[in-house]
């Protein structure tokens, strides 16, 4: 099953097993949000395959000249040095305190060449209305940071697509797109955030 647009196409597949399948340096862009306690990759074991599977980080930087994506505030100090972290600043939610609740930032890793302007960023809303997804992201964010770099983005890939917040900054921007999402009750989001 698949969405496509005359820009781009989401896939409903594991996104390691179709990064595969794409060939190095296809993409300007990889944008991505990776789950942060849910299962990925090993559905049984879910926690411990997360901490140490880092599979689809090599795939993603094989396949984009850069990757930007959203580690969560916990998992930081699980990824491998980032060539810079950004900042994002979301101060609608509500910090509780350090094992529970939200916090009012989140880091950005960043890998890559291209040059960014601005390092930190800021958002009013934390979640868009009407979404399925538990994690939906503000498209706000993608386009802010979309904006701030140097070389113009001519594709970008999703490998975590969710309720497609990349693919309607793509679809807004003009810029062409790919993603991929394990879990086909995600679809009718994306479907939403492309009209
Ligand atoms: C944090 S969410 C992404 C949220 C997204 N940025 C948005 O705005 O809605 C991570 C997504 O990765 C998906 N996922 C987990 N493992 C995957 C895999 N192996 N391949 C593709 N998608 C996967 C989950 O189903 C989940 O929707």
């Amino acid at each position: 099953m698949s969405i496509k647009t005359s820009l781009g196409q989401c896939h409903f597949v594991d996104c390691v097993k179709a990064m595969k399948e794409l060939e190095t340096g296809s993409f300007d862009l990889c944008f991505t949000d990776p789950p942060y306690d849910q299962p990925l990759l090993d559905r049984e074991n879910p926690y411990e395959n997360y901490m140490v599977n880092h599979e689809w980080l090599e795939e993603a930087r094989r396949v984009a000249t850069t990757v930007i994506c959203t580690p969560g505030v916990n998992k930081i100090y699980d990824y491998p040095k980032p060539t810079w972290t950004l900042l994002w600043l979301k101060p609608g939610c509500t910090t509780h305190n350090i094992t529970g609740g939200f916090s009012t930032w989140e880091p950005l890793l960043y890998y890559g060449g291209n040059t960014i302007y601005n390092d930190s960023f800021r958002t009013t809303i934390t979640k868009p209305r009407g979404m399925k997804h538990p994690c939906a992201r503000p498209v706000s964010l993608w386009l802010q940071v979309l904006r701030q770099l140097k070389h113009p983005i001519t594709s970008i890939l999703d490998c975590f697509l969710g309720s497609g917040c990349t693919c309607e900054a793509a679809e807004f921007l003009g810029i062409k797109w790919l993603g991929f999402e394990i879990d086909e009750t995600y679809k009718e989001d994306i479907v939403k955030r492309m009209h």
